[in-house]
């Protein structure tokens, strides 16, 4: 039987919201966030904000003490320090957040990340105690010739390989069909429902039945505050990955909902 897994419901800013915008958006959604995590121990909020403007979210953070609304990277490199202008280590990471957002599919397609990159981002973050938030996910072409399945698989034993199985057990994973993200097109929570199920098998076969009774796996691609009712309801998916309505006062009621209706 599967074990009951806190929901997830993660905001990815993207490239929005720069320090000043950052902190005076999170002084007033925070305390909202707060009531509801509050009053439900089984959900939990990450913000991403852009890397430059985490310093000043996590200052908000620190001045008004709420459970379970925690902070992201949204990547990070995977050596310790050197010579390579404009990443950042996981070390310096770790000094502001507990997750990193890795291997997003903007970070695959746009910046050529590879599956054996973002394999070493993850266990990198691993050795800095921080909890990757790993995305997958196949493009429209990719999904038109039904090869969906392939590509998970691929990216999922890829990115995730060489982990132990306590490791792979912290592992959120983050299922985001490219074609649904940014598009206003969700996936149909019942298909994503079904990748995700695929995701968790794959999991099983790599790590075992705890790991892959403990991964959070995530929806991400147009979630809103109506639409997150449809997939945290469904007993395979244990939150999803805001793009646009996690930069909203939206978000607010995205969480409400999600508290509301999770299975
Ligand atoms: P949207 O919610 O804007 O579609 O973005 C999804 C996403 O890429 C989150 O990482």
């Amino acid at each position: 039987m599967a074990m009951e897994r806190t929901a997830i419901i993660a905001g990815n800013w993207k490239m929005n919201l720069g320090p000043k915008e950052a902190s005076s958006f999170v002084l007033e959604i925070l305390p909202s966030l707060g009531q509801i995590t509050a009053n439900d121990p089984h959900i939990m909020s990450v913000l991403c904000p852009p890397a430059i403007s985490l310093a000043a979210v996590k200052d908000v953070l620190d001045s008004i003490p709420v459970r379970h609304v925690e902070l992201g990277a949204q990547n990070m490199y995977f050596a310790e320090k050197g010579a390579f202008t404009g990443e950042i280590a996981p070390g310096m990471v770790k000094e502001l957040c507990n997750f990193v957002i890795l291997g997003h599919s903007e970070r695959r397609t746009i910046f050529g990340e590879t599956d054996e990159l973002v394999n070493k981002k993850v266990l990198a973050a691993f050795k800095h105690a921080l909890v990757p938030i790993v995305c997958v996910g196949e493009n429209s072409e990719q999904y038109e010739n039904g090869e969906t399945q392939n590509i998970i698989k691929d990216q999922v034993s890829q990115s995730l390989a060489n982990l132990t199985a306590e490791q792979a057990a912290q592992v959120v994973i983050a299922y985001e069909p490219i074609w649904a993200i940014g598009s206003g097109q969700a996936s149909d929570a019942h298909a994503a429902g079904n990748v995700i199920h695929y995701i968790r098998h794959l999991y099983h076969e790599m790590y075992g039945q705890k790991a892959a009774d403990a991964v959070h796996i995530l929806y991400g691609g147009s979630v809103n505050a109506e639409n997150i009712a449809d997939f945290i309801a469904h007993p395979d998916i244990d939150g999803a990955l805001v793009g646009g309505a996690s930069i909203k006062h939206d978000f607010i009621e995205l969480l409400r909902n999600a508290s509301k209706f999770k299975a």
